[in-house]
């Protein structure tokens, strides 16, 4: 009898060691495992907080990490930053480590980690989003993050997102990143009240990214735009009025309009200051 009781024992000790072995509190991740789509690696914390500081990421923040490895970045978001942040982490053992990471850095009530595949969750709400993944990922995510909302910050470590220009380039060491903030899209033509004549005039814009170009018919004549640009979800854009001024319009667009002021001429201290409302509404492609 003591012997099939201390066999039992010594299974059952086996057992509990096997699974002691296993359990996730002891988890300890190898630089460069293989994840689903890429391997670990964590952003250095040089470079966490540069990338967090030029995204101005602040308490309003809501932040996700595509692939959160071990919860750092979402658990810098929170505590160094004060945003509400999560991760989408496919590995599991990572995912319950970095929610782990976050409740022993006092932040587990701001920080969230999902066991889930980015290409599976929705994280369109969230204001920005960082990534340090490949290429050619990026590049397949480019179009879900193109369809989030205007002014929605975009960062990643080393891999930049094709033909979309960063807005920013960071460097941290040796290591390097990219900012971009998600433009409105405004190509195509708009009916414009307010730029000094009584009919309306007629803004065409061409867009690529934040890049943009187009003409404005004013009073019957056309005119190449100086120089326009969106950054996020603000419009800008100069152009000759009819008594030959040059005139800027900042506006906000906010689906098929926009609002904003028309100003100028700056610095010439005898002309009158003033600020006239302007507002566009979409007419088509
Ligand atoms: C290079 S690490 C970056 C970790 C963390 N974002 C950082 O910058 O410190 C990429 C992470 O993405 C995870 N990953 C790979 N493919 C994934 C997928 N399809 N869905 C979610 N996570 C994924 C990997 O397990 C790994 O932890």
């Amino acid at each position: 009898m003591p012997n099939i009781c201390t066999a039992l024992l010594t299974g059952a000790l086996l057992l509990l060691q096997g699974c002691t072995h296993l359990a996730p509190e002891t988890y300890t991740p190898k630089l460069g495992q293989m994840g689903k789509d890429v391997m670990w690696l964590p952003t250095r914390d040089e470079l966490v907080t540069q990338l967090l500081t030029a995204a101005r990421v602040g308490p309003a923040d809501e932040l996700v990490d595509l692939g959160a490895g071990d919860g750092k970045i979402p658990i810098a978001a929170a505590r160094q930053f004060g945003a509400r942040a999560w991760g989408i982490e496919y590995n599991k053992d990572l995912a319950a480590l970095a929610q782990r990471n976050a409740e022993r850095a006092g932040v587990a009530d701001r920080v969230r980690i999902v066991h889930g595949d980015i290409f599976k969750e929705d994280f369109s709400k969230a204001t920005v989003v960082t990534l340090y993944l490949l290429e050619e990922l990026n590049a397949q995510l480019r179009p879900t993050i193109l369809a989030m909302r205007p002014g929605t910050r975009v960062l990643s470590n080393t891999f930049s997102m094709g033909d979309w220009e960063p807005d920013q380039v960071i460097r941290a060491g040796t290591g390097m990143g990219f900012f971009w903030t998600v433009p409105a899209v405004v190509q195509g033509q708009w009916a414009v009240q307010g730029l000094g004549t009584a009919e309306t005039a007629v803004l065409r814009l061409a867009q690529k990214h934040q890049r943009v170009g187009g003409s404005l018919t004013l009073g019957g004549q056309v005119q190449t735009l100086l120089g326009a640009s969106v950054d996020g979800a603000d419009l800008h854009f100069s152009f000759v009025d009819a008594q030959g001024l040059l005139k800027s319009v900042k506006a906000q667009v906010m689906g098929a309009g926009f609002q904003g002021e028309v100003s100028g001429p700056y610095g010439m201290v005898d002309l009158p200051h003033d600020t006239v409302k302007v507002s566009g509404r979409r007419l088509g492609d």
